[in-house]
Formats: structure tokens, sequence, C-alpha cells
């Protein structure tokens, strides 16, 4: 129907004769002459209607917002008084000749241009008219050119676009299972993927080599502004490729993304361990935008009578530490309280802190609440370890360690943000080195990553300490955001079967649960590994959007429903027959909360 996009014309259509197809993104009425400013996915143009077309005058007259039409007319420049700079086809209009309403539109619920001022409620529900507002329209455009240069990155690196099950077992990524009825077999249930995770192993087996997908993962978890219970990854798996490869192969494809799509040239990633990371920013995600670093003081602690710091410093689970922020001495009361307040959100008792006046005058010159529980020398020790310099804050955490990392980790990055501290551009970064087992709360072990992640130690090593094992796991973090994290597999049953006893998974329920990974790690598995990106987590950095369901199409609520389709539903009473389900209670009585 259309010869040009709306927002693709330019000066060089001047004289050409257009047929566009689009909607009203507004239509004013001058003194006879009307203007439409009609828009598509490529943009905005503005075209004029004067009386001297009668009937496609009288037409254009009738038009209202959102209202599809078709039309044809010849660009012209517009005057130098009428260009308008802040418009991309601001050089130019379109003379219109003919009109044809292809559909009319009702009021819209919403002006496109005020969707800030209804809640984010009412654009999910119409969110087929949300997206045509254009930030919208350019993040989906964006994410589609994305997901087409990683393809062609992949396919030209020789992997294989393979599809795996929907409908199939639980695959453990550490959320709960999204359950489907099976009706064929009466009181058994598929789950949905937590991620392709066991199949893209058995790919391996079946030497497939390198493989990926761009696949649907779904996990019933607790949602934030960067999870979402049906989100997409970009699923890589490799066999006979180490750790160091795996890493250099996915951070060129990142490297390149971004070169191709965003024309930005990343900077070096570091490799960061683990414990490095936990001990320098409280995170395994640190963002190395801010330049702010946390500090041990432990030792300097151990020679105080203050209960609170002497206590986690004597504690071999307990940490004290300082974040020194340069400059923060202007950070007023109230907003100490604000902080102070903050950190209570993960545990921590309270926030120490010193103000550094005046170096030169010692303990004189230190304003802080807690100086008069610390021996002067070991005040002065401490402002030697941080470097401090008049005008700084110190900030002090004291408690179990993962608390304490918590509590300033987040810290750092709030009071980064707070002091504009935050730095422009990319920090990408690997961390590297994780534990295979951190301690669950009921005392036993579970994985960091999952339970399929290779350990750097033997077999022997692992069972006899498992709380220092290391994995051969790795993440890619940017900008503080954990975009994709990955590892080298088991491939031998006997270490796959020594995982699943540390995690007491007994012999019966590993052959229940995962028999079949089992029985494939017999037959000749080779030594693999990969990684998973999050491709909405990835999408959204490279939008600028701050939530991932600014980049999907049709995301969920932060209570993992749909409002434009009203899911979950409920369904027939004659369905869940069919499926030998019966309610515990009837959906009146749930309704009404008995
Ligand atoms: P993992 O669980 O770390 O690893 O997931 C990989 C990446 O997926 C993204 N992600 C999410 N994005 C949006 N919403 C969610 N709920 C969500 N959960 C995870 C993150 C994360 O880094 N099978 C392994 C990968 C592997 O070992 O190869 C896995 O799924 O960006
Ligand atoms: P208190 O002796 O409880 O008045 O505490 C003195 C100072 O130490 C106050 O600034 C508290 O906020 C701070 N504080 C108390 N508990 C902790 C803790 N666990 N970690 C860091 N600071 C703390």
């Amino acid at each position: 129907m259309r010869s040009h996009y709306c927002g693709a014309l330019s000066t060089a259509n001047i004289d050409e004769t257009v047929t566009l197809c689009g909607w009203v993104d507004r239509r004013r009425d001058h003194g006879g002459v009307i203007f439409l400013d009609l828009r598509d996915r490529q943009g905005i143009v503005q075209v004029v209607f004067d009386p001297d077309t009668e009937e496609h005058f009288q037409r254009a007259d009738k038009v209202r917002s959102e209202y599809v039409l078709k039309l044809t007319g010849r660009v012209r420049a517009r005057t130098e008084s009428t260009v308008n700079p802040t418009m991309a086809t601001g050089q130019i209009e379109v003379l219109g000749k003919q009109l044809e309403i292809l559909n009319a539109s009702a009021t819209p619920p919403f002006q496109l241009d005020e969707h800030t001022r209804v809640g984010e409620e009412v654009r999910l529900q119409y969110r087929y008219m949300d997206l045509r507002r254009q930030e919208m329209q350019e993040r989906l455009i964006l994410r589609s050119r994305i997901t087409s240069a990683v393809r062609n990155f992949l396919d030209g690196e020789g992997f294989l676009d393979i599809e795996t099950p929907i409908l199939t077992r639980a695959t453990p990524e550490g959320a709960r299972d999204y359950l489907v009825p099976s009706r064929t077999h009466p009181g058994k249930f598929f789950a949905l993927p937590q991620s392709p995770q066991l199949f893209k192993q058995l790919l391996m087996v079946s030497g497939f080599d390198r493989y990926y997908q761009i696949a649907k993962c779904f996990r019933d978890e607790d949602l934030r502004a960067d999870r979402q219970p049906e989100f997409t990854q970009i699923d890589i798996e490799t066999a006979f490729l180490d750790e160091q490869e795996i890493m250099a192969i996915t951070e060129r494809m990142i490297r390149g993304l971004f070169a191709a799509v965003l024309n930005v040239d990343l900077p070096a990633f570091p490799h960061m361990t683990y414990a490095d990371a936990m001990d320098r920013y409280g995170s395994d995600k640190p963002d190395l935008r801010i330049p702010l670093e946390l500090v041990s003081v432990d030792d300097l602690m151990q020679q105080v009578e203050f209960k609170v710091f002497r206590g986690p410093a004597d504690d071999p689970a307990g940490r004290v530490a300082a974040l020194k922020v340069p400059g923060g001495a202007s950070i007023s009361r109230k907003e100490i309280d604000d902080y102070t307040k903050y950190v209570s959100i993960f545990g921590a008792r309270g926030l120490a802190w010193i103000k550094v006046n005046d170096l030169a005058a010692g303990v004189e010159g230190l304003q802080s609440p807690i100086l008069k529980f610390m021996p002067d020398d070991i005040v002065a020790q401490m402002m030697t370890r941080l470097g401090a310099a008049n005008g700084d804050i110190i900030f002090f955490g004291a408690d179990r360690t993962r608390v304490v990392n918590e509590a300033l980790g987040a810290l750092r990055i709030k009071v980064g943000q707070d002091q504009g501290m935050v730095a422009d551009g990319w920090a990408p970064l690997w961390v590297v080195d994780f534990p295979m087992f951190e301690e669950s709360a009921t005392g036993g072990w579970t994985p960091l990553h999952h339970p399929f992640t290779a350990p750097s130690c033997d077999a022997e090593q692992l069972a006899a300490s498992p709380g220092t094992a290391l994995s051969r796991a790795y993440d890619m973090v940017l900008n503080g955001t954990e975009l994709g994290g990955g590892s080298i597999r088991i491939h031998k049953r006997d270490m796959q079967e020594a995982v699943f006893r540390i995690l007491d998974i007994d012999e019966a329920e590993a052959q229940e649960k995962f028999g079949f990974l089992l029985n494939a790690l017999q037959y000749g598995a080779p030594p693999h590994g990969g990684l998973a990106f999050g491709l909405d987590r990835l999408v959204m950095l490279m939008t600028g959007a701050t939530s991932i369901r600014d980049v999907i199409a049709f995301p969920k609520t932060q209570s993992a429903a749909c409002v434009m389709t009203d899911a979950p539903g409920v369904v027939a009473a004659e369905q869940l027959k069919e499926l030998n389900i019966r309610l515990r209670q009837t959906r009146e009585a749930v309704e009404q909360g008995e």
C-alpha cells in the first residue's frame, strides 16, 4: 500500500509523490488548512491538506487521533520559518492530495504523549496502544536488531540453533516451577523449563559441539525491575572449549554487538574473583562505574572495646568494613539517618560514620558518634589505611559478613548515585572462581550456580570441604547488572553423583529426577560448558530502559499477571475434570479469602 515510511522521508524526497500509511498522531486546524502528523514505526511526518482538494480535505477534517490513514501527496520543503528542528522530518512536509480512512479509532484510553500520567497498569492493559509510542517502537526495533546481530555472530562461529522442549521436567535453577497438568497422564505434571540447561548438555553428548537458542525460560519467583516470570535467554553451550575460550568467544559476541548496534567500543573486561568482588564491592555483580570500595578493618577493630565492632571483628563469620566517600562530609544528619534506614533493609543494625573535617588536627578534627569508643592510635591507623582526606565521610558496617556485604554493597551504589559519582559509559567484567556451594537456611548446602557446574577440584577434595571448594563458573557483569552466567559442566557420572550427595539428594531421588542425565553421562559425554545471557537485561541496558518490562512487548505485572488478557484466568469445571484436578476450595471461597 505504501511507498515510504513517514519517518524515512527527507529533503532527498522533495517533489516526489509518496503514499504513506499510518496513524494520526495529532490533527490541527489552522484557519482553513488542516495539519495531520502521521506516524508509523519509523517516525512522524507532517501532512497538510488545503481546501483545494475538496473531498479529501473534508475527510481530513473528520479524522481524529489514532485513526489509520492511507494518503498520497507531494513532498515539499518547509519554508524557513516553519522548519521544525526538533523533528527528524522537520525540514519537509507532505502536501496531501488523497486521503483514505482505513479505520477509525475510539477515543484512546490515554494520550500517547501523556503516558506517564496514567499508571503502568493502564499502559499494560492497553499495551497495543502503549507500543505505538515512538520510544517503545525504538526499543523493540533495537531488540530485533540485537537478536539478529547475535544470530549472525553465532551462525558465523559455527553454532547451531536447536530448539528444546517447553513441556518438560523440572530444571533446577533456584526458582519455583510453573507446572502444566497432563490430561493423558492423570495426576502428572509437566514443568516449564527454568532454562534449557539439561537439554543443551544432552545436545553436547549428541555431538552438536556448538549450540545456541534464543530461549524462553519460566521461573515462578519474586519479581523485580530486572526479573520477569517469563523471560528470554541467549542460551549457549559448547563441547571441547574450556572456560577461557568460552569467555573469550562470548565476550567477542557482546563486544561486536555493542559495536554493531550502538557504535560503542567496550573497554576491556577485567576478570575478578568472587572473593575479591565481595571483599571490595560487597556484591558479586559490582558496578565498576562507581569509584567507591569497601575496606576491611577487622584486625583494627579486634583491638577496640566497642562491642558492636569487636564482636564481628573477632567472629570468623563476621566482618567490619569501611566505605569511604570522598567529599561526603557535607552529607547531612538527616541524610545519614535515611542511609541508616536504607541499610536496615539488608539487616544492618546501625550505620556508624566518621566525618573527616581536619586530618591534621588528629582526633579533634574528626566528627563521629563512635570515636569515644576507640583508642586514638587505632583511629589514626584506620585513617591511613583508608587514605582519608579532609571532607570525606567514612561509613562502617559490623555484622555477619553477609549482612555487611549486602548493606554496604547497596549503600555504595546508593551513595554513588546520590553524590553523582556514577561515571558515564560502560563497565563490563567477568566474575570468576565462585564457590561451589553456599550454606542453605536449613544448614545443608545449595549450589551457588546449578548442580551441574563442575568444581575446580576433584571429588574427594570436594566432599572433604564443600564450603571452600570453588567452581568453574563465570558471570558477565555490566554496569552492576548480571548479564549472563555459565560454567564448565560435570561430564562424568561419578562426579555428578558426588555433587548430588553433597546436596543431600539420595540415589533414588537422583535417579528419579536426573536419571536421564546420569545415564547420558555414561555414554561418552564430552567435556563441555556454556552460558546464558539474559536477553531482556541486555536490551534494557542497551536501550537505557530502567525495567525489563519496557523492552518486552507483552510483559507481566509485578504480581506476575497479564492485565491485558486477564491471565492467569479461571478455567471451566469441565476442563478441570478432564485434567483430573479438583480445587481444594471453590472459586468463590478463594475469592472471599476463606
Ligand atoms: P542463570 O539462572 O544465571 O543461568 O540465568 C542466566 C541469565 O538469565 C537472566 N535471568 C533473568 N532475566 C529476567 N528475568 C528473570 N527472572 C531471570 N532469571 C535469570 C540473567 C542471568 O544472568 N542454565 C544457566 C546458564 C548456564 O549455566 O549456561 C542459567 O539459566 O541475566
Ligand atoms: P550505639 O552505641 O548503638 O548508639 O551505636 C553507635 C553508632 O554505631 C551509631 O552510629 C550506630 O548507627 C552505629 N552502629 C550500631 N550498630 C552497628 C552495626 N552493626 N554496624 C555499623 N554501625 C553500627
